[in-house]
């Protein structure tokens, strides 16, 4: 198991101010946190494209709370030395601020995450403000909020123009004021991410939003082209192909299979006892 002492808030701020940049990866169970963890990374995101990426499905939209904390649960048993934040699905911290904290205590509680994400600027900053006071806390996400995909209208490139920067600038200062720790930008453009990063005392983690955040967070299949054959996306680097070698190997399996190469004596159990 890890043997890092895990981060903290105050840990990931003084990242920032001494300039050293944090490095975020999704995960959704146990391998790939013990994985992540291994590699060295800093922060592990059970995010919500648990839902496109496990799950199947075209949206973030249908992934439930218990989705999360089961998903949560898994990579919690397996991060033992990093910082883990789960995401609150779509539309269980848009209710009462008591829904709300009902919600976000059942996922720390049951999913045991270090803190949570919620996507939205001001018009959430009194429930991130909220969650703080309880205790809790809360990684902001501007840009393309991708549970809000269906009123963007697309996965669109955020802040081009004034009118966007300028709500974006004062969303990244309402999170900040109401206690947010840090914010992921996501789709946002250089020098926009660049200016909100300079402006906030609290990290930045880009996803699309260029090296000038103070990290940089991608998702785990998608750096690794784990899963059905796609076309890899601007904001994405391959680091590795295991979709390729999964392929590779469960058809040399079938090949094998199919032609009786598999099991060889060495796979099988031998005794003639059962004969007595
Ligand atoms: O759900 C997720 O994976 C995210 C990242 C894209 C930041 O929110």
């Amino acid at each position: 198991m890890g043997s890092r002492k895990p981060l903290t808030t105050i840990k990931l701020k003084k990242m920032k101010q001494d300039g050293v940049p944090i490095s975020m990866i999704t995960a959704y169970d146990f391998p790939s946190a013990i994985l992540a963890q291994e590699a060295g990374i800093d922060v592990i995101l059970v995010g919500d494209s648990l839902g496109n990426v496990v799950l199947g499905y075209e949206t973030t939209v249908p992934v439930t709370l218990d989705d999360i904390i089961y998903h949560t649960r898994a990579v919690t048993r397996a991060a033992t030395s990093c910082f883990v934040v789960a995401d609150m699905p779509f539309m269980t911290y848009h209710g009462s601020i008591d829904t709300t904290l009902a919600n976000v205590g059942r996922l720390m509680r049951e999913g045991l995450p270090q803190s949570v994400k919620m996507e939205g600027g001001k018009e959430i900053a009194a429930t991130v403000a909220a969650c703080v006071q309880a205790g809790v806390p809360v990684m902001g996400h501007l840009g393309l909020t991708p549970q809000s995909v269906n009123q963007i209208g697309g996965y669109l490139v955020q802040g081009k123009n004034s009118a966007q920067a300028q709500k974006l600038i004062e969303d990244a200062k309402a999170l900040e004021q109401a206690g947010a720790y840090a914010i992921v930008l996501e789709l946002v453009t250089e020098s926009l991410a660049a200016y909100i990063t300079e402006q906030l005392s609290i990290p930045t983690i880009g996803i699309g939003a260029s090296a000038s955040c103070d990290g940089q967070v991608l998702v785990f299949h998608d750096l690794l082209q784990y899963g059905a054959e796609s076309q890899p996306k601007k904001m994405v680097k391959t680091y590795a192909n295991i979709g390729n070698e999964i392929r590779k190997g469960i058809s040399a399996y079938v090949q094998d299979v199919k032609s009786r190469q598999f099991p060889q004596k060495e796979h099988v159990f031998q005794s003639e006892d059962w004969r007595d």
